[in-house]
């Protein structure tokens, strides 16, 4: 499986109730790798953007509005198959039907405030990630600093 990256976010709520190193901890557990972290407010532009594929739903006023609340944590995690394996990890989109032992499954009840985001294929995760981070900002591990990695 080629390595991947995915842009993984801590949303409003999740920041709000300590969640931030719950998602991390499971993340690095499971093997992925961080390349890139910052904690900010989205604003409105950025917000749209995002979630561009979501303009003409009923319910993009509320999304837009619930992301740009309060700060959310960014991060890029990387790994073989990292796009649907942070997917799995995150369960469910409305929180009803995300499986026990899933960030969303054991944390969260409602389909606005389900704790994280994460990009849903591989070619909108590199958009995903150019929105969030500027190159400069990623780590780009070489075979020597990896020695520990797994
Ligand atoms: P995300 O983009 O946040 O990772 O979530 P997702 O892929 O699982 O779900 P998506 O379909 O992309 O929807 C984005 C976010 O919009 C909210 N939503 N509300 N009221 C509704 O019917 C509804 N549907 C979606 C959710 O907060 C979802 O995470
Ligand atoms: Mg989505």
């Amino acid at each position: 499986m080629a390595d991947e990256r995915t842009l993984v976010l801590v949303k409003p709520d999740g920041v709000q109730r300590a969640l931030v190193g719950d998602v991390i901890s499971r993340l690095e557990r499971r093997g992925l790798h961080l390349v890139g972290l910052k904690l900010l407010l989205i604003d409105r532009a950025l917000a749209e953007r995002h979630y561009a594929e979501h303009r003409e739903k009923p319910f993009f006023g509320d999304l837009v509005g619930f992301i740009t609340s309060s700060p959310v944590v960014a991060m890029v995690w990387e790994g073989p198959g990292a796009v649907a394996m942070v997917r799995s990890m995150m369960g469910a989109t409305d929180p009803a039907n995300a499986a026990p032992g899933t960030i969303r499954g054991d944390h969260a009840v409602s389909i606005g405030a389900n704790v994280v985001h994460g990009s849903d294929s591989v070619s909108r995760a590199a958009e995903e990630v150019a929105l969030f981070f500027e190159p400069g900002e990623l780590v780009e591990w070489t075979s020597a600093q990896a020695a520990w990695l797994h």
